[in-house]
Order: C-alpha cells, then sequence, then structure tokens
C-alpha cells in the first residue's frame, strides 16, 4: 500500500478515538461490549494480577478501567497513556490515585524512555490497532524491567467476517446503541502476522491463550518478553 495512504489511514485512526471517546467511555463503563462481558476484561486482568507486576504501563489505556480493577487486588505503580486527552480526562476523574498521560503512539515511538524504565509489565488491551504495529512494540522493549514481560489482547481474527489476510478495515461500531460513532480504520492481521510481528520486535512469545464463551473464541490473548533479556 502507497506510504500516504497507509499514513491516512493511521491519522484517521488516531483521530477517531478523538471523536469517539464519549461513547467509547460510555461502553466500557456501562458494559455494552459483550465479549469484555463474556470473558476478555477477566482474562487480561487475571494474565497481569499472576505476573505481581509493581510496575505497569498501560498503553492506550481507553478510560482507565483496566488499572482500577488491576488495582482491587494489588498494590502497583501504575502509568497509564493514551492519544485521547478526552478518554485521559475521564480515567483521572475516576481515578485520582494513579498517573494519566495524553501520549501519542507517535511520541512513544519517537522518546520512549521519557516514561520511565523498570515496567514489570507493558500491557495493550485491544490497543493495536494500526499497520506498523513491530515498530510500536519495538519503541516499549526498552522500558521493561528485566523479568518483565508485554500482555497484548487483540481481537480474535478467527472471530471475524471477511478474508482471512491481513489489511486494513472498517469498524463502524454498528453493534453499539447510539448515534455519533467515527468510524475507525483498523488493520487486520492474521495468527501468523501477529507472531511475525513479535519476532520482528525482538519479543519471544511466551503464552498465548484464546479466551472463549459458547465454543467460540473471543480474543488472542499473549504474553510476550523481550528477547534480549
Ligand atoms: C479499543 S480502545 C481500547 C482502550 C482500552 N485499552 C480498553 O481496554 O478499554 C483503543 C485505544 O487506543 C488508543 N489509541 C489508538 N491509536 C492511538 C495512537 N496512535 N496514539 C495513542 N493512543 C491511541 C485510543 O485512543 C483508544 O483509547
Amino acid at each position: 500500500m502507497a506510504r500516504n495512504c497507509r499514513k491516512d489511514r493511521s491519522k484517521a485512526l488516531a483521530g477517531s478515538w478523538d471523536k469517539n471517546a464519549g461513547n467509547w467511555a460510555r461502553a466500557v463503563r456501562d458494559g455494552l461490549i459483550p465479549s469484555r462481558r463474556a470473558g476478555t476484561d477477566e482474562a487480561i486482568v487475571n494474565a497481569i494480577l499472576a505476573h505481581k507486576p509493581a510496575r505497569l504501563l498501560d498503553v492506550g489505556c481507553g478510560e482507565g478501567w483496566l488499572i482500577r480493577r488491576v488495582a482491587q487486588s494489588i498494590d502497583c505503580q501504575a502509568l497509564s497513556i493514551d492519544g485521547s486527552a478526552a478518554l485521559i480526562a475521564d480515567a483521572r476523574q475516576a481515578d485520582p490515585r494513579h498517573a494519566y498521560r495524553v501520549f501519542a503512539y507517535a511520541d512513544l515511538i519517537e522518546d520512549a524512555k521519557s516514561l520511565g524504565t523498570g515496567f514489570d509489565a507493558i500491557v495493550f488491551n485491544y490497543a493495536i490497532l494500526d499497520e506498523d504495529a513491530a515498530r510500536l512494540l519495538t519503541s516499549v522493549e526498552p522500558l521493561l524491567a528485566p523479568e518483565g514481560r508485554i500482555f497484548i489482547q487483540t481481537l480474535h481474527p478467527r472471530a471475524l467476517d471477511g478474508p482471512y489476510r491481513d489489511g486494513w478495515r472498517t469498524e463502524d461500531f454498528a453493534a453499539f446503541a447510539g448515534p455519533g460513532w467515527e468510524p475507525m480504520p483498523w488493520y487486520f492481521r492474521t495468527v501468523e502476522s501477529w507472531h511475525e510481528t513479535l519476532r520482528d520486535a525482538g519479543l519471544v512469545l511466551l503464552d498465548l491463550t484464546e479466551p472463549m464463551a459458547d465454543g467460540r473464541p473471543l480474543s488472542l490473548l499473549m504474553t510476550c518478553k523481550s528477547l534480549k533479556r
């Protein structure tokens, strides 16, 4: 795909979250996303808790539910970042205890270390949506503590209609009740492509699980470590 076209899609992707912030916060907080209720929230929380992180970075945190939930079970120092100022404002309002910062993925690629280092867990919960995921993951690898883990939860590619090959798609949020949603371009990748992406980012896949409900996969949940440590 032409570079400019890819850039336009990335820009539209990030921009859609400014417009969707209010609807998204409501959808998460009112439990309007069936797969989350059916098990994906529990899956990511349990994966993180099993690692007992003292320092946690939530990338693309949205309105911040994950840190609020993890903090119900363990005491940890958490930093959450997101490109949407409105979602970060929502997160701060709901949780004055932890740190939330407006920080775009482009800033992360440019200067990840300004967020600090030594994170025991870095989490991307449905937050890798762009084509160049390897660059994003490469940028956070140096932030990991020696035994640190990266947790990635994403849509299960077999749970979606359409051709089983990498490519840009559009989420129109039609499944969510209510007006005002801005369509979001996002990049679909196969399981094989996820594996390649992790390898290209210098990560080792330690664990891959498929949270299920009613015999259907809800998500892919990957736990990785750095190849260097
Ligand atoms: C599907 S939401 C998931 C939010 C949250 N992790 C959760 O579990 O509810 C994707 C999040 O990624 C963020 N995001 C997407 N592209 C981004 C970018 N380029 N820079 C920063 N944040 C981005 C959006 O603002 C949005 O909050």
